[in-house]
This record gives C-alpha cells, structure tokens and sequence, in this order.
C-alpha cells in the first residue's frame, strides 16, 4: 500500500495538525478532558436534552425492557411498536400522514435520494411496467451538507449545483433542464454557515417547475418556530412537495435520522431503500429516549428562550468587537478565519484558554475560507459566553 503511505506523509507534511480532543465527560456545556474543564461551543445539543434526566429514565426503562440493541433489519424481524411510535410523532411534528426512521441523519440521505430515482427500476424487477421512461435531474445548493451531495452522487441522476441561496441561479438551472422530474435538495439551516434557506421564494419556483423539494432540517428542526417544528414551521410554510429530512443526533440529543412525507412516497422507501431495509435501525431506548424528547421540546419552549437568547447575546457581543462572522441567523455563528493554520492556531489558544470550538476547513468547506464555528446551546451562561469574546480578543491581539 505504497499510495497510502504517501498520503500519510503528505497529511503529516501539511501546517494544520490534527485535534485528538477525546473527553471523558459529554458536553453539557462543559466537559472534562485530561483532568481539565473546558466549555463547550462545538456541540449540536442546542437544548442540552442529550443529559435530560426524563430523557435518560425513559431510556433506562427501555433498556430494562427490551436490551442494548436491535439485531435486525426492520424490513425482516426488527420491527417494534416502539419505532412506529416515534415515526407517528415524527410525522405530526412536520405535519405530514407518515414518516420513516433510519439510523443515522447521513444515512438518510445517503439511501432516500437515490431511492427517490431508482425505485422504480428496482421495481421493474418485480414486474412494475412504468408507463413513461422517467428522466430525473437534482438541483442542489452548492453548500449543501455532504450527505446530500453523496447521496445525489449516489442516484446517478444528473445534479446541478446552484449557487449557495441564489434562487436566481436555481430558477434558470431549473429552466434549462429537459429532465421530467425535478428534485431541489437544500440544508434548511446551512451546517457550516448558519443561514436559511430563503423557502418563501424557493418554493415559489419550485410551484413554476413543478419540483419536489427535498429538505434537510438537521439544524432547523427544534431550533426553529414557534414550536421548534423546524425551518417550514419558522416560514409558515406547508406543502405535499415538500419531503421533510431530519436528524435525532442534534436537537433532540440522541441518534436517527428521518424523513417525514407522503405515505405513498414512505411505502416506496421501506419496499425499496436499502439505508431503511438492509441495515439495523437506533437501538429501542434511544427511540424511547426521542419521545420523550419531543414531549420536552412541546413541553418546555423556555429551553427554545434560552437558546436564542445566548444566541442573541454572543452575536451582539461579537459584532461590537469587531468580529467578522459569516452570519448571525441561527445558533450556528462561524467566525470568518480563511487560512487553515490560522484556523487551527485560534482554535487551540482558545482551548488554552478553557474553550473548545470546531476548526471548520475543506472538505467541509471550500479551501481558504476556514472559520471557527461557534454553537450556542441553551445551557451556556453568559460568564461562559464572555469568556469566549474575552479569550478570542486576547488571540486575535
Ligand atoms: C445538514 C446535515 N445533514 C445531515 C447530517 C448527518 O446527521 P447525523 O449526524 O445525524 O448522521 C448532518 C450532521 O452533521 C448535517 O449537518
């Protein structure tokens, strides 16, 4: 494996070194990692639910009911009342009749959207006769998380990347194509910017294309609207060509992800989605576990305050110091950085000072424009918040 060898000593060779932070303590904010605190401003557990103490005796009674861990694909005999359950909620939550749980946010995305293309030729083998020879085509926001864009790679379909909120630019990609049925995919909030998607206006073209649209709400859902339903609920938006996708493992402090539909497109992914039929699903107490936390996010909106207060204070507090962030919508605020290095240098002197931050570089993002991403979380105090202007004004001094 000479190739590999190279590629390590190349990896070696490059001024960004590598972040072996491994706690010993979950972020809630704070965590303790080789005996020492520090504060957390990395994590996605927004409403700090993933150390809910209802969260955890609904788990543990899980666990005492049904074991660790679910041996089977639901497709065969792995499926439980309990699963049904949560995709009930699920589905009520984003205001559609069904949904579909899968395990991992990635996967979701990694099976449906090639299953959104490829089901009716799986289907053709058990004797489907469509009446017309489809054509699909994908138009996909440029920052669009990578799951998204592997999971389009995955379809073989063609994909045009537009660029990232342009909606002028989708229109005329829109236009331009000759394909049949057409598939926009976007972030809800942008993982790595922290903005919105402009869905007024997008959905608007999407009605004039006749397209689905194909929305990832990893970030948005629990953070956003009044409820915290999510990027359609802060809109006020609704419509049957919208396939709703989210994530468990961020919001709601546990693992999963979904997509919340119509049923007849829910039917399709369990007969023909392999990410759904040909793996094991989260194990029984984290679907425990994800109920309980929808009753909390209903439940307790104050956590929601408490969020976008943070959220509020650091942005104002940034911006009189002078800080140049990438934007200030959600409770994703990057900070511009550009340079890998620097990144990383910034990075680990606020780790000096008692604050953990991701470094976000390519892949994720594009070369040069590295930032730190900072994530507010409804647990953050504004001590711990100053601490971090105060930190990073000393770094950048
Ligand atoms: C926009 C977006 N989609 C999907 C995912 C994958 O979700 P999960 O971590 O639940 O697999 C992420 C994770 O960071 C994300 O940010």
């Amino acid at each position: 494996m000479r190739d590999l060898e190279d590629l390590a000593a190349w990896m070696q060779s490059r001024d960004v070194e590598r972040d072996d932070l491994a706690p010993s303590t979950l972020p809630d904010p704070t965590f303790i990692c080789d005996g020492r605190e520090l504060v957390s401003f990395s994590s996605n557990n927004y409403l700090g639910l993933a150390n809910s103490a209802r969260m955890k005796t609904r788990a543990h009674a899980a666990l005492d009911q049904y074991g660790v861990g679910n041996c089977e694909s639901r497709l065969l005999g792995g499926n439980l009342q309990i699963y049904e359950a949560l995709e009930a909620r699920l589905a009520e939550i984003k205001h559609k009749d069904a949904a579909l749980l899968f395990a991992t946010g990635y996967l979701t995305n990694l099976g449906v959207l090639p299953t959104l293309v490829k089901a009716g030729n799986l289907a053709r083998a058990f004797g489907y006769k469509p009446w017309a020879n489809w054509k699909h085509a994908f138009f996909t926001d440029e920052f669009n998380h990578l799951s998204i864009r592997e999971g389009i790679r995955a379809s073989g379909a063609p994909a045009f990347a537009y660029k990232h909120l342009d909606m002028d630019d989708l229109d005329q990609k829109l236009e331009s194509s000759p394909a049949q049925i057409k598939i926009i995919a976007t972030d809800g909030v942008f993982s790595q910017h922290g903005d919105i998607v402009p869905l007024p206006d997008l959905m608007q073209i999407a009605e004039r294309h006749d397209a689905t649209v194909y929305i990832d709400d990893a970030h948005g859902t629990g953070v956003l609207g009044p409820t915290g339903a999510g990027t359609t609920e802060h809109f006020g938006i609704d419509s049957p060509r919208i396939i709703h996708m989210g994530t468990l493992s961020k919001a709601y402090g546990c693992i999963g992800g979904f997509v919340a539909t119509e049923p007849h497109i829910v039917e399709i992914l369990r007969f023909g989605c392999s990410a759904f039929g040909f793996t094991s699903t989260l194990p029984p107490d984290q679907a425990a576990a994800l109920l309980e936390a929808l009753d909390i996010v209903r439940d307790e909106p104050e956590r929601r305050q408490r969020l976008w207060d943070n959220q509020r204070y650091f942005v104002r507090r940034m911006c009189g110091a002078g800080f140049s962030l990438i934007s200030t919508e959600t409770p994703i605020v990057p900070l511009h950085v550009g340079n890998e290095g620097q990144c990383m240098r910034i990075a680990a002197a606020l780790r000096e000072a008692g604050i953990h931050v991701d470094a976000i570089m390519f892949p994720a993002v594009s070369a040069g424009q590295s930032r730190l991403r900072f994530i507010m979380n409804a647990q953050h105090t504004t001590g711990q918040i100053d601490r971090v202007i105060d930190a990073l004004g000393r770094t950048a001094a």
